[in-house]
């Protein structure tokens, strides 16, 4: 069939809206019509080839939601006409898969980041050129996506299914990495540094956990005043403040935990400083250059350090039940997003890139229509 896909050509390139063509889903796979998609960092790090040597053109996009048009003949668990939400590939299989970590399946980087199936196939097809795609087994800046039985997660039909996306990448990151992951408990207190899509959605997480206190660290005084408004307890500024005096007056006994979405050397540091002894650190950002760790306080205290992909989640359990947290009115994620026509994507990628807009979110179903 002929679809339209947002295909970025070359490192660090726009995205150019073009027909081609997409394949019949195989067996284990399901034809999506795509209703919105998200933006996440993780695009733009792919399109500059910071996670691996991108090849191009791609149809990247990991973030959509849509309704299922076809299943193939091996999928019994969805049926066309159901909402869904499409989240990250995973194999189902590996020894990791099947100890529930699907996040960190042994096929994760050819499952998501190859730009072609397992099997090196590919469903998109140009008379131009080759299309790379399967991008988190699912490449949703296009009408249409073809991905796999295990990353399509039905949601409820109530639920409002073109903010719904992000859930399947940023939010599930960011609520995952407190609720899953470090497992805040009741009264304890984190630091949660960034308060971009991910960083926000830990204090929503830390709010659903009855978190004690909640603060959050950034540069940005509107996304601050936000992390506020979605359970942040306390704010720092680190561009005015000193962080560490800061986060020692509001606990000077220190914190159970820090969760870094910036990815920076310093940030991490000052955040690690102000934990306790046991204290746990989880970090998620994708960063271009090493780690470096102030070694002595860090052992000296017992500090944990966990690196965290999607939030440690079962999708097919966590992304309904944050659908079902947002529709009690405990889960206010749709804050974040502000939403773009499809032929906007680029200033959507624009205004996520110069912090205008904290989660974009592009309304691929409206378009042509
Ligand atoms: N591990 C995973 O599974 C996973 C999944 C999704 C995203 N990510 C990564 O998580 C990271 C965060 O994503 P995001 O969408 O929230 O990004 P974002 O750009 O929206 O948020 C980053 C925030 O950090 C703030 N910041 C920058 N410098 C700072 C400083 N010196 N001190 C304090 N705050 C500072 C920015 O103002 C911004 O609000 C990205 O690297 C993304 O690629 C990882
Ligand atoms: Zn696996
Ligand atoms: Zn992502």
């Amino acid at each position: 069939m002929e679809i339209t896909a947002a295909l970025v050509k070359e490192k660090g390139g726009h995205f150019e809206l073009e027909k081609i063509r997409l394949d019949d889903p195989k067996p284990d796979e399901v034809l999506v019509r795509i209703v919105a998609t998200g933006t996440c960092h993780t695009d733009m790090a792919v399109r500059d080839q910071q996670i691996a040597d991108t090849p191009f053109p791609f149809v990247l996009g990991h973030e959509g939601s849509g309704v299922i048009e076809k299943v193939g003949r091996n999928v019994t668990h969805l049926q066309p006409g159901d909402h869904v939400v499409l989240t990250f590939g995973f194999c189902g299989e590996c020894d990791n898969c099947r100890k529930g970590k699907p996040a960190y399946c042994e096929n994760f980087m050819a499952l998501n980041f190859a730009g072609c199936r397992l099997d090196g196939s590919h469903s998109h097809h140009s008379d131009r050129y080759e299309v790379f795609d399967n991008f988190f087994s699912q490449s949703s800046f296009a009408t249409y996506s073809i991905a796999h039985k295990n990353n399509v997660i039905k949601v409820p039909d109530e639920a409002p299914l073109e903010i719904l996306g992000p859930l399947g990448c940023g939010i599930q990151t960011g609520a995952g990495a407190v609720i899953n992951s470090l497992a805040v408990s009741p009264g304890q207190s984190i630091v949660i540094s960034g308060a971009g899509a991910v960083g926000l959605a830990g204090v929503l997480g830390a709010k659903a956990c009855s978190a004690g206190t909640i603060v959050a660290v950034d540069i940005n005084d509107d996304r601050l005043q936000l992390a506020k408004e979605l359970g942040a307890t306390h704010t720092v500024n680190s561009r005015d403040e000193n962080v560490i005096e800061s986060l020692n007056r509001i606990s000077p006994k220190g914190f159970d935990f820090g969760f870094d979405t910036t990815g920076r050397n310093d940030v991490i540091n000052n955040t690690i400083a102000c934990l306790k002894s046991f204290g746990e650190m989880g970090i998620v950002g994708v960063a271009v250059k090493p780690l470096e760790i102030e070694m002595n306080a860090f052992v000296a205290k017992g500090i944990r350090l966990k690196g965290i992909v999607e939030g440690d989640s079962i999708p097919s359990e966590f992304i309904p039940a944050m659908v079902r947290m947002y529709l009690n009115g405990q889960f206010a994620f749709d804050k974040l997003i502000r939403k773009y026509k499809f032929e906007d994507i680029n200033q959507a990628i624009e205004d996520s890139e110069s912090g205008k807009t904290i989660k974009p979110v592009i309304l691929v179903g409206e378009y042509g229509q």
